[in-house]
């Protein structure tokens, strides 16, 4: 199989590591739902080594995201283990920490919700949630390029779509989850963290 590869990962995965680094402090594992190309778990599992940094994805993204791992070989570096977030029970049952990136606006809402829902399970108290990707705030695009981008996932499917930052602090409220922080990261992405 030919390596997936995404140019977006390579842009984007220095910033979000800097915002990693003051939140993923103490050892533990991760929890990655959406691995996608598996570009993002082996530069913060080489960046990161006091964690187990434990990927996941749907089947199909699997074996890509093995051949990035085969090709890193980092002895903290774990999976991928097969994860849609609808299944009940999940492969990862304990993490001090959880970090997804561009995940919300290709979820539907019902998946959203079940992401949020399984990741306060499996969060040890004291952990946190870092979720990447396109927000946007109080009902509004951030710009027009966002804005673009929601009207070409809509015509993709209908379900899916950037999520409001509101809709996914109250989310995690219902999860008990608390809302930590909001850092504006580079292409106005935004990196949300949310505490259990
Ligand atoms: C746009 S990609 C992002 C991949 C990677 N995290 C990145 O930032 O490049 C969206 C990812 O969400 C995953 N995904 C979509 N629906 C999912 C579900 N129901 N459960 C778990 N993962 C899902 C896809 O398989 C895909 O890997």
């Amino acid at each position: 199989m030919l390596q997936p590869y995404s140019e977006a990962c390579e842009r984007n995965k220095e910033p979000i590591l800097g915002v990693l680094r003051s939140w993923f402090l103490r050892k533990g594992v991760v929890l990655e739902i959406g691995a996608g190309t598996g570009q993002h778990a082996v530069h913060f599992a080489a960046n990161l080594p006091h964690l187990e940094w434990t990927s996941t994805d749907r089947e199909e993204n699997l074996e890509g995201i093995r051949s990035w791992f085969e090709a890193a070989a980092l002895p903290n570096l774990h999976g991928p283990l097969a994860l849609d977030v609808r299944q009940e029970i999940w492969p990862v049952r304990e993490a001090l920490y959880a970090f997804s990136a561009n995940t919300g606006h290709i979820m539907s809402w019902r998946e959203v919700e079940a992401m949020f829902a399984g990741v306060s399970v499996a969060l040890e108290p004291g952990g946190c949630f870092c979720l990447y990707g396109p927000f946007n705030r109080n009902g509004q695009f951030t710009s027009d390029s966002n804005r673009v981008f929601d009207e070409s996932l809509r015509a993709r499917n209908p379900e899916m779509g950037i999520r409001d930052d509101q809709a996914l602090l109250a989310l995690g409220s219902r999860c008990e989850l608390k809302f930590a922080a909001d850092y504006s990261l580079p292409a106005k992405n935004r990196l949300l963290v949310w505490t259990k």
